[in-house]
């Protein structure tokens, strides 16, 4: 697949938050907060970064939102990542961590961290994480919810 990745333009907001709709893990609240990143893009201040994926008609695959953890050198978190449930384990989503991966890596060595939750829904994005050399390094059971745990990977780059 021929997959051209690119910083997200205003253009491209509402297909941003379409594709978040497409999944049918996320909860509202969940949906709530990954629109406020996104916005968030546009506010250099807030220091939110996000990159697109599209292919060459300009339709839009995926996205991958991270940006620096305050108070902190070189260690930035992984806000969100999701690529078109249509076009699921088609590399996609690689191709957006690789990108993030070698725009954090122009800053120095660093951590990058992802928090994600234990259940059912979130099972191809923890095989997905373990798949790309990300490490548990901390489960905090029932953190969400009652049987919903936070998981923390870790990558040193
Ligand atoms: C996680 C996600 C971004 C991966 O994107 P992708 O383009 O499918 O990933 P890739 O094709 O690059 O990588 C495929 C690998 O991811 C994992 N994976 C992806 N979908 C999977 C599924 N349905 N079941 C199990 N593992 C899965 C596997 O490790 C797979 O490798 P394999 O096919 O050799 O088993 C995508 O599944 C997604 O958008 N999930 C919903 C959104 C989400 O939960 N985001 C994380 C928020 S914390």
């Amino acid at each position: 697949m021929n997959i051209a990745i690119a910083p997200l333009l205003p253009a491209d907001r509402e297909k941003v938050v379409a594709l978040i709709k497409k999944h049918d893990n996320f909860l509202q609240c969940e949906i709530d907060i990954a629109v406020e990143v996104i916005d968030g893009t546009f506010k250099p201040e807030e220091g939110y970064r996000t990159l697109v994926a599209t292919d060459k008609r300009q339709q839009l695959h995926g996205f991958i939102s991270y940006g620096p953890i305050p108070l902190t050198e070189n260690r930035f978190d992984l806000y969100w990542i999701a690529v078109d449930p249509e076009l699921g384990r088609h590399g996609i989503g690689t191709i957006l961590l690789r990108e993030m991966e070698k725009d954090l890596r122009r800053e120095g060595p660093g951590h990058i961290y992802i928090d994600t939750s234990s259940t059912e829904g979130y099972l191809p994005a923890r095989r997905f994480y373990e798949k790309n050399d990300y490490q548990i390094v901390a489960h905090l059971k029932d953190f969400y919810r009652t049987g919903d745990d936070k998981i923390l990977y870790r990558k040193l780059i």
